[in-house]
């Protein structure tokens, strides 16, 4: 009996991860480029291109495989860390204008699907 119900619970946290997999999958591509054209995020960042920043696709490359990745490039976003540009200079990362949610996890997806 108690076997059967935690084989159940197992199949259930199992579909539960699948759904959760799933919807983290989808980026709406339309928004994430608007909120990061409205917050210069372009200009330093190309897609395929290092721009005064890595290009997307580095930054992608460097979260691969990494299960919390969008929950780290958010804290990145949000916390403005200090970084090096290419030329050298040190500034303090933007912070995105946005504190929701949807959009944050959004952007992240974006920027890790390159
Ligand atoms: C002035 C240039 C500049 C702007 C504007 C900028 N970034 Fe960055 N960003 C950088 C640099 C430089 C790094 C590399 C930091 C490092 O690897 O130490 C970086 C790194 C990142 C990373 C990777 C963090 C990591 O853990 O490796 C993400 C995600 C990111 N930026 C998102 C954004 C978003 C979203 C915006 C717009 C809100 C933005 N950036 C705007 C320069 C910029």
């Amino acid at each position: 009996m108690a076997q059967q119900l935690s084989a159940k619970f197992v199949i259930a946290m199992f579909a539960g991860l699948v759904a959760v997999g799933m919807a983290k999958a989808e980026v709406d591509v339309e928004a994430a480029k608007a909120l990061a054209k409205a917050n210069d995020c372009l200009k330093c960042h190309g897609t395929d291109k290092d721009k005064k920043g890595p290009a997307m696709s580095k930054i992608s490359d460097k979260y691969k495989g990494t299960p919390d990745g969008r929950a780290k490039a958010i804290k990145h976003m949000t916390s403005g860390p200090t970084v090096k540009l290419s030329d050298g200079l040190e500034v303090r990362h933007r912070i995105i204008d946005t504190k929701d949610p949807k959009e944050l996890e959004n952007i992240a997806g974006w920027f890790l699907s390159h």
